[in-house]
């Protein structure tokens, strides 16, 4: 039988366990067990517990998992009103910020600034060292007692070291690891995702079951105490005490006496948010003195002694006015929604990219809908979510069309692929797209040949196919409208001095279907010329690293077709270089060593990194594969660092990076 004393134990090294692995999760977002694994130790948690309620502890973690169900939140009054805070959204806003607080107190002050969390607000009040009662903010003076959900989320301590009666404030926030989590269950089981993580955690505190807010893992920072009559000389030192105390306080916070000082943080986080794990929305800039905050006091609704700096919006909604097909140069018929125009991370939305006519029928979106766009990261926004709730029944849904929008061609699908495209490689938009192509930044980089241009020199049979534009001649530009003498000239030099392009930049411009920036680097360094590539055997080029069979099976299609090799031979006789002019020998100390990084480095950006593993012989890639060697981790690593473990991939740091590059180890 178990005796009471092995059961006392084990509840001990259960709640150990339990708190090493929520810090794991919570804290380092570095989890280290599966939630299985995690489940059946709070089962047996429970279970002992339930058995022996003389050794549970008062915070013990199955006091989080929920009890039952609720009908109906209980409204509450907050005793001091949660209010708002002032926007600003430029340098020169938050400087006049500055100006109003200096000349309210006739003095220099000093400021602290936080990072904003884009998540919900919440009051915490402790009683007798016990957490009582957690509350959203509602409409600032009266929210709702969500005091059960809140216990769920794990880093808020259920008890601490403090008799007297307080309240936190804070805000509840979900990580954008798990908010993509819940929302890939959400799409599996055939729910409408979340637009956001702020969405997704006020929906998760709305949720009347609690067990089910435990599964939502939602977390915690506090931003602000209030120890009724004694309060802290400073916002930095209510921090301190608060993080002493237990609970979570964000680390990046920063005091400053400068407002020049303050706009460098602000700048800094603009440019850095995509690091975190979670999202922020702008900086809160807070007078540090407490004192002083009382002086300048507040208005009915926000404080005169904080601000906010706002972000660029990375999302907005607005209305889809017209989706219509694209052609790529592949012939990829590709949906774009034309939307009502819309302000969106600094930059006027009018379109954004459906991709395909499968992710239309995802999102279920329509002509007339009103839909969240996002820009984040990327540079074309994207629909995330339809916004149901508001049609009106008049929208117009999309079907994928039967022909060609530009030619009129009979639209085909290749099995196994989710592009519908249009087959005819003589389509005047395929040429446009090819010839655009071609002459990009990353291809041939000619400059001044832009998408107007492209446009009259194939529409009026000037240019057929990119072979064509090294025969151009200034005078036949200057007949475009807007092309004076100088810019032709310009074009016709930039289309001449092309001819020598790296070797890579040719292939890349050629615009083979699967034949990136990335493989036409490989190719360059593993063929001499195109005749070389052209001439090898599909199976010998699949089997390069990194290029593989799809690719090589398209390098073959692109040779076997008359048209290509002909356009090949018309770049041959306009004197285009097609060869390897200065072939890189890789075969530097680390020739043949794969690395991946991830995550932000210290005293590198990745690209630095990148192109010094590179001088010495090693492959860098984007994605974890078995034939990785290396996983260089910097810090908030993503996904990748789970996917190297599970393949036991050898996982190092910057410094060990350094080192191997020094050849030290
Ligand atoms: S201070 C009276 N600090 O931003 C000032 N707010 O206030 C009280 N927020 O929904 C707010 N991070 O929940 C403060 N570090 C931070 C914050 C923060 C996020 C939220 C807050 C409220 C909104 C505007």
């Amino acid at each position: 039988m178990e005796s009471k004393e092995k059961a006392r134990k084990r509840i001990e090294e259960l709640y150990k366990l339990i708190e090493y692995y929520d810090r794991k999760y919570f804290i380092e977002n570095n989890p280290v067990i599966s939630d299985q694994e995690y489940d059946n130790l709070m089962h047996q948690l429970s279970d002992l517990e339930n058995r022996y309620p003389e050794f549970a502890k008062l915070d013990s973690p199955t006091k989080r998992v929920g009890g039952k169900p609720i009908d109906e939140f209980k409204t509450v009054e907050h005793e001091i009103p949660m209010l708002s805070i002032d926007n600003t959204y430029n340098d020169q806003e938050i400087r006049e910020f500055d100006r109003r607080v200096r000349k309210a107190l006739g003095r220099e002050v000093e400021y602290f600034c936080e990072l904003k969390i884009d998540g919900v607000a919440v009051s915490l009040i402790y009683e007798k060292g016990a957490l009582m009662r957690g509350a959203t903010r509602g409409d600032g003076f009266v929210g709702d007692d969500i005091t059960e959900n809140i216990k769920t989320i794990r880093n808020i301590p259920l008890s601490v070291p403090v008799n007297e009666k307080f309240e936190v404030r804070g805000e509840v926030y979900m990580s954008k690891s798990d908010f993509e989590r819940l929302n890939r269950e959400k799409i599996n089981s055939g729910e409408e995702p979340f637009a956001n993580p702020r969405n997704a955690t006020a929906g998760s505190l709305k949720l009347l079951n609690p067990k089910e807010v435990t599964r939502r893992r939602l977390r915690f920072f506090v931003y602000g105490g209030l120890f009724f009559g004694k309060n802290l000389p400073a916002q930095a030192e209510t921090l301190k005490f608060l993080e002493a105390m237990g609970f979570p306080v964000n680390s990046e916070r920063m005091a400053a006496r400068k407002i020049e000082d303050v706009i460098e943080f602000c700048k800094k986080w603009e440019k850095k948010r995509d690091e975190l794990p979670y999202a922020i929305d702008g900086i809160v800039i807070k007078v540090n003195s407490v004192r002083d905050q009382e002086l300048l006091g507040s208005t009915l609704k926000s404080p005169r002694w904080a601000v906010a700096y706002k972000f660029p919006a990375e999302q907005a909604t607005t209305t889809i006015k017209n989706i219509i097909v694209q052609v790529g140069r592949t012939g990829a018929l590709t949906p774009v929604a034309i939307l009502e125009p819309v302000h969106l991370a600094g930059t006027k939305v009018t379109r954004a990219s459906l991709h395909n006519f499968d992710e239309i029928q995802r999102l279920d979106v329509r002509i007339g809908d009103r839909v969240f766009v996002e820009k984040a990261g990327e540079i074309i926004p994207k629909i995330v979510k339809v916004i149901k709730e508001t049609r009106t029944g008049q929208e117009i849904q999309v079907n994928p069309p039967e022909k060609c929008p530009v030619c009129g061609s009979s639209v085909v699908r290749d099995k196994d692929e989710v592009a519908y495209r249009c087959p005819n490689v003589g389509c005047p938009a395929q040429a446009k797209e090819r010839i655009l192509h071609f002459g990009s930044r990353k291809a041939m980089n000619i400059q001044g040949l832009g998408q107007r241009i492209v446009d009259v020199l194939v529409d009026t049979n000037l240019v057929r196919d990119y072979g064509d534009l090294y025969s151009l001649k200034p005078e036949q530009l200057e007949k475009i409208e807007r092309m004076g003498e100088i810019s032709s000239r310009k074009l016709i030099e930039n289309i001449q001095s092309s001819k020598n392009a790296p070797f890579q930049n040719f292939i890349y411009a050629l615009g083979i279907r699967h034949i990136g920036e990335r493989a036409s680097e490989i190719l360059a360094e593993n063929f001499v010329s195109i005749e070389d590539l052209r001439r090898t055997d599909e199976k010998k080029i699949a089997g390069i690293a990194e290029i593989g069979p799809e690719a090589a099976r398209s390098i073959k299609e692109f040779f076997d077709n008359p048209e290509n090799n002909e356009v090949i031979e018309k770049l041959g006789k306009a004197g285009v270089s097609m060869e390897n002019k200065q072939p890189v020998k890789k075969q530097g100390k680390l020739s043949g060593v794969r690395f991946v990084i991830t995550g932000t480095l210290e005293n590198h950006t990745r690209e630095e990194m990148k192109t010094e593993l590179k001088r010495h012989g090693a492959r860098v890639s984007e994605n974890i594969s078995r034939e990785t060697d290396y996983l260089i981790t910097g810090k908030n690593p993503g996904s990748k660092l789970e996917k190297a473990r599970n393949l036991g991939i050898k996982i190092i740091t910057e410094e060990e990076a350094t080192k191997i590059i020094r050849g030290e180890i």
